[in-house]
């Protein structure tokens, strides 16, 4: 695995880089009417309704200048990792631009090393496991430098949807790819739902979900963003959508001790 992991994160980092290039709508940067409201953004299910004023933020797998601006923003004091320096870069040039201290990380999302125990109080990481093969090592890092009490808010590609075919053949969508599948996805030619030319894993819910309840997390919440469109052309990203929910996003507590997490570090209500 560990020899497979290293070509992955080289490979994505250069197609990363070359989405920036391309100016991929993968890689657009967060708009300046956002950054001056920036709650609604960070908060879609109210899962952080005192927002993060003061709080140390993590935003992992998450370069592109769209997260890491935004948390700052909103007042967070905000390291970014990415693999990408292109995508870190867009960060820079963001936190240039707009006067935010961002402090930015060229890190593989499964060893970060250089960040301390317990240093954040909230990581958020939007969809990007799909780049890794060792769910279990970004896990364990992710539990290491948060906070007790401290929350984890992912998004993830959903698995259905990364066994699933891109476009319909005879219309209808077929499941491909084994739900146990282990290596690289089979490559595909570019769609909303994958990067083409990326190297992608599947992990099955048991590794994303109960993954994270063995390292220690509580789930609080688990929604399927909505993004089909009932009435959509065969083909299109929001017909795919319709069929098969293509993310999940979890709001996980890094519990205190070995029972339920007490005293929050970023509480629903104060
Ligand atoms: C879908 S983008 C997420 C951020 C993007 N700005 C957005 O708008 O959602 C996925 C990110 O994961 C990063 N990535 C891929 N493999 C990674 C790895 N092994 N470790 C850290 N980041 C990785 C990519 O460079 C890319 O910036």
């Amino acid at each position: 695995m560990e020899d497979l992991s290293r070509k992955a994160s080289q490979h994505n980092a250069e197609i990363w880089d070359k989405l920036v290039a391309m100016k991929s709508g993968f890689t657009a940067t967060v708009s300046a009417r956002a950054l001056n409201n920036p709650l609604p953004y960070i908060n879609i299910y109210q899962w952080l309704p005192k927002g993060v004023q003061g709080r140390r933020v993590l935003c992992l797998g998450a370069g592109g200048g769209k997260h890491a601006p935004l948390y700052a923003a909103a007042g967070a004091d905000v390291t970014v990792v990415d693999i990408s320096e292109a995508m870190l870069e867009k960060d820079r040039i963001m936190a240039e631009r707009y006067d935010f201290r961002i402090r930015r990380l060229q890190r593989c999302m499964t060893d970060l090393h250089g960040l301390m125990e317990k240093e954040f109080d909230l990581i958020m990481q939007p969809v990007s496991s799909c780049y890794i093969q060792n769910i279990e090592g970004l896990h364990r890092e992710v539990a290491r430098v948060l906070k007790p009490g401290g929350l984890y808010i992912v998004q993830h590609k959903q698995p259905f949807s990364l066994q699933t075919t891109p476009k319909p053949e005879c219309g209808k969508y077929a499941v491909e790819v084994s739900a146990r599948y282990q290596g690289k996805l089979p490559p595909i030619d570019g769609s909303e739902h994958r990067e083409s030319g990326a190297m992608e894993f599947l992990h099955t819910l048991e590794a994303l979900v109960g993954g994270l309840c063995r390292h220690g997390f509580v789930i609080e919440d688990l929604r399927e963003p909505w993004h089909g469109k009932a009435d959509a052309l065969p083909g299109s990203f929001a017909h795919r959508c319709e069929y098969v929910p293509p993310y999940l996003a979890m709001k996980a507590r890094r519990r205190i001790d070995s029972g339920i997490a007490i005293s929050p570090i970023i509480a629903d209500s104060e």
